[in-house]
């Protein structure tokens, strides 16, 4: 009986020790968190609440960043609202939240067409903080796990002739020059009626002027088209096309942009 109670007095002991240890790395971690959180915060203050809002809902000073005229429409581009938790640019799936180096390539390389600047110049631990800070405007990021990114690597075929072929083709069948033109040239019969899901009428994109958003990397337009830009009316296509498909339009659209020959 003695050494019955002896043996449980141990234990106790091993699991209030277990118990105190493990207390104390949550803590840690905890306030670890808040800090990052708390250096984003300052960052977010200092960079880039004057177009995202103090509230993250996009409302900031500088509420219209871009308005251009084009064919007699205005196009205003709006800093992201982050409170939807509606991220355009990512290496996820349609529908899913963007990885953490999502976010940071964004933040360090700025938007082009989009007057977001680059911020290459903010120490990395305080970039990472910033997008740590971004997610605390949308429960999204509380209720969901971030999708597994799509890893991708161009096959030997794109650029080729015979593939830019069947890219056309593909071009014509999936109704891209809808929105896009029969030349890219962003001016096809729905391009002037498209809204983005805030409700704000956005142009498609016009392949023979500008930088692509997320980059001209054959893997990165093979990314536009697998992903699509959530929230803007640019849709995902990796369902509707296969991966080889997808391959085919890139190397075909990559002619229209001007970066390969014909
Ligand atoms: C001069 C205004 C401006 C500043 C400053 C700015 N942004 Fe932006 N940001 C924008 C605009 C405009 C967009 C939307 C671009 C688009 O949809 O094409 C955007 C988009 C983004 C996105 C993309 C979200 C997505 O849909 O994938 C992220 C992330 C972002 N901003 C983070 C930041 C952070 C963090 C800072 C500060 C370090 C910052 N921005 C500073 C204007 C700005
Ligand atoms: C319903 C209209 C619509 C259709 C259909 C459509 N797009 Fe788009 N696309 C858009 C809009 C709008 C944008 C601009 C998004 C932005 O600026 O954030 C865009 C952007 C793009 C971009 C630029 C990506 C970047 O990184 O900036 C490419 C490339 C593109 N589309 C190719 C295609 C191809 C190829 C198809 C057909 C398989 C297609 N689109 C179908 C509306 C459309």
């Amino acid at each position: 009986m003695k050494e019955n109670s002896k043996k449980f007095e141990t234990a106790a002991v091993f699991f209030l020790v277990f118990l105190l240890w493990f207390a104390a790395v949550a803590v840690d971690a905890y306030a670890a968190e808040n800090k990052t959180v708390e250096l984003g915060k300052k960052v977010y203050e200092q960079r880039c609440v004057i177009c995202h809002g103090p509230k993250g809902d996009g409302k900031g000073l500088v509420g219209i960043v871009h308005r251009y005229q084009k064919r007699g429409a205005v196009q205003t581009i709006f800093p992201r609202d982050f409170t939807t938790g509606v991220f355009r640019f990512r290496t996820t799936a349609t529908g899913c939240l963007p990885t953490n180096d999502d976010l940071l390539r964004v933040v360090t390389g700025g938007i082009p067409r989009a007057y977001m600047p680059s911020h290459e110049d903010v120490p990395l631990d305080e970039r990472k903080a910033v997008a740590e800070y971004i997610k605390t405007f949308s429960k999204r990021w509380k209720e969901e796990e971030a999708c597994k990114p799509f890893i991708v690597k161009a096959p030997r075929f794109v650029g080729t002739a015979e593939s830019a072929e069947k890219g056309k083709k593909l071009y014509k069948e999936m109704k891209c020059w809808e929105c896009h033109g029969e030349h890219g040239k962003g001016d096809g019969p729905k391009s002037d009626r498209i809204k983005d899901d805030w409700g704000d009428p956005i142009l498609a994109f016009d392949f023979t002027t500008g930088a692509l958003k997320l980059g001209f990397a054959p893997e990165n337009v093979y990314t536009a088209y697998t992903t699509g830009l959530d929230g803007s009316g640019m849709p995902s296509y990796e369902d509707s096309m296969n991966e080889e498909e997808r391959w085919h339009l890139v190397s075909y659209t990559l002619i229209l942009m001007g970066r390969t020959k014909k």
